[in-house]
């Protein structure tokens, strides 16, 4: 017996790039919707980083320094700081103060905090100043 004509194959050929065709729409559905989601998570998710970085300032800055520049950073800490409210030094100036501190006036921070977290200690010390702001 002989192969079937070939127009007996021409059908299964056709549904074969129907479903081939199909598939890559559906693949490419996938992809798109897999890069939406993406994309709508990346706001949210940076925000979350940066109230982390925020609380982990909060607490660093309750242990080590609110006993000078007082919990609200008023500088009515018991052992006498700055006020940080409004203050108008860079980030970098702030970051400085910490780890280097101030000759007889501030001890450093060099060994207690690294570089990220003197980060955090900045980006809460800058919370005094949001809320200071008229
Ligand atoms: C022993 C008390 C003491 C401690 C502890 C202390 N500070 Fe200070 N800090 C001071 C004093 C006093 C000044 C003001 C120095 C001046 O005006 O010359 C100051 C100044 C600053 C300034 C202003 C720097 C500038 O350039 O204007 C910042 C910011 C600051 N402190 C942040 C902190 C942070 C954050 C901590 C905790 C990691 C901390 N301080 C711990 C006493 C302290």
């Amino acid at each position: 017996m002989k192969r079937p004509p070939s127009s007996a194959l021409a059908p299964a050929l056709a549904l074969a790039a129907a479903l081939t065709a199909l598939g890559g729409a559906w693949v490419l559905a996938c992809g798109v919707k897999a890069l939406a989601g993406g994309a709508a998570q990346a706001v949210p998710s940076s925000a979350v980083s940066e109230a982390d970085r925020v609380a982990r300032g909060q607490r660093f800055y309750t242990q080590s320094c609110a006993h000078c520049h007082g919990e609200t950073g008023d500088g009515q800490g018991e052992d006498g700081g700055a006020d940080l409210r409004g203050l108008a030094a860079s980030n970098a100036r702030i970051a400085n103060a910490i780890t280097r501190g101030i000759k007889g006036e501030m001890p450093t921070f060099r060994k207690r905090y690294d570089p990220q977290e003197v980060s955090a200690l900045v980006a809460y010390v800058r919370t005094f100043t949001a809320a200071a702001a008229p």
